[in-house]
């Protein structure tokens, strides 16, 4: 998959989406949100991918959305325009599949919010988080607002969108923004780590599990459970379920086949 703002690898099954506008520390632009999104649809679609890591390389996650492009909207514009970020990171939060985010350096507004879309975010200890849109006079709208609250409570959100404030890696994992900090030259080996204790497992428990998430926190407890149930059960049809089950009775490892 050739594109100019992003680079796609996948590697046994394991995706790699890389930013690559290092020389304006990948702020992200209408072209690298159509690319995400392009990028997501393929992935999602393409069953030999079992997950997906988006990372910005080594010095920079991405310093947010590109501030030279936005600089002279009109309200109108930004109103009634099209809305490749917030397609781009539905594209991302809807892949049936987990979805890592992988992160150093600067993970700023649109940047730390990309983060939010991801399952799980793992960081160098290098990585610095915050949501600086209230010193341009706007506010972080690429879901900011809702995915952080929902994420690490109302109060730690409110402090970081109102102040507009970096925090580094510890203080991150500290409010449970990442999962893990790792040291910086370990990063990309950590994350490799994690996508392949996700990769063994069966692909539709993976992926009924990451909807039973999602779908559950837009429904009350109720629904959500219910919803869980729906899935729970559908998952005795497959063949992963029979393997899951038998190879813990035989005392070995399941072989999972995504079926
Ligand atoms: C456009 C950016 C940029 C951005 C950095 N650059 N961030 N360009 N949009 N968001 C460019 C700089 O202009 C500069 O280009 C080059 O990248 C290197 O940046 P420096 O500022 O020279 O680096 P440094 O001094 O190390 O400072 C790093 C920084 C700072 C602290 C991250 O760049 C910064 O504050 N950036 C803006 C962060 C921000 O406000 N993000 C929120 C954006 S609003 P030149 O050509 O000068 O070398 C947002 C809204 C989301 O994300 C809503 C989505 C729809």
């Amino acid at each position: 998959m050739a594109y100019e703002t992003i680079i796609v690898e996948i590697e046994e099954g394991i995706a790699s989406i890389t930013l690559n506008r290092s020389e304006v520390l990948n702020a992200l632009n209408d072209k690298v949100f159509n690319e995400l999104e392009e990028a997501a649809t393929k992935l999602a679609a393409d069953n030999a991918v079992r997950v997906v890591i988006i990372t910005g390389g080594e010095k920079v996650f991405a310093a947010g959305a590109d501030i030279s492009q936005m600089a002279s909207s009109t309200a109108v514009d930004v109103a009634t325009g099209e809305k490749p970020s917030l397609r781009a990171f539905k594209a991302i939060e809807n892949m049936p599949k987990p979805v890592i985010a992988s992160i150093s350096g600067f993970a700023l507004g649109g940047g730390c919010e990309l983060t939010l879309v991801a399952d799980v975010r793992i960081a160098a200890d290098n990585a610095q988080f915050g949501l600086p849109e209230i010193k341009l006079g706007i506010l972080p709208g690429a879901g900011g607002t809702q995915r952080l609250p929902r994420l690490i409570g109302i109060g730690r959100a409110k402090e970081l969108i109102f102040s507009g404030c970096f925090i580094a890696a510890d203080e991150a994992l500290r409010i449970g923004l990442v999962n893990k900090v790792v040291p910086a030259d370990q990063l990309a080996a950590e994350t490799q780590k994690m996508a392949k204790r996700f990769a063994v497992q069966g692909a539709v428990a993976l992926r009924l599990a990451k909807s039973a998430v999602n779908e559950g926190l837009r429904m009350d407890l109720e629904a959500g459970l219910e919803y869980e149930h729906k899935c729970f059960s559908l998952l005795f049809a497959t063949e992963d379920q029979k393997e899951g089950m038998k190879a813990f009775m035989e005392k070995r490892p399941a072989k999972f086949l995504g079926k």
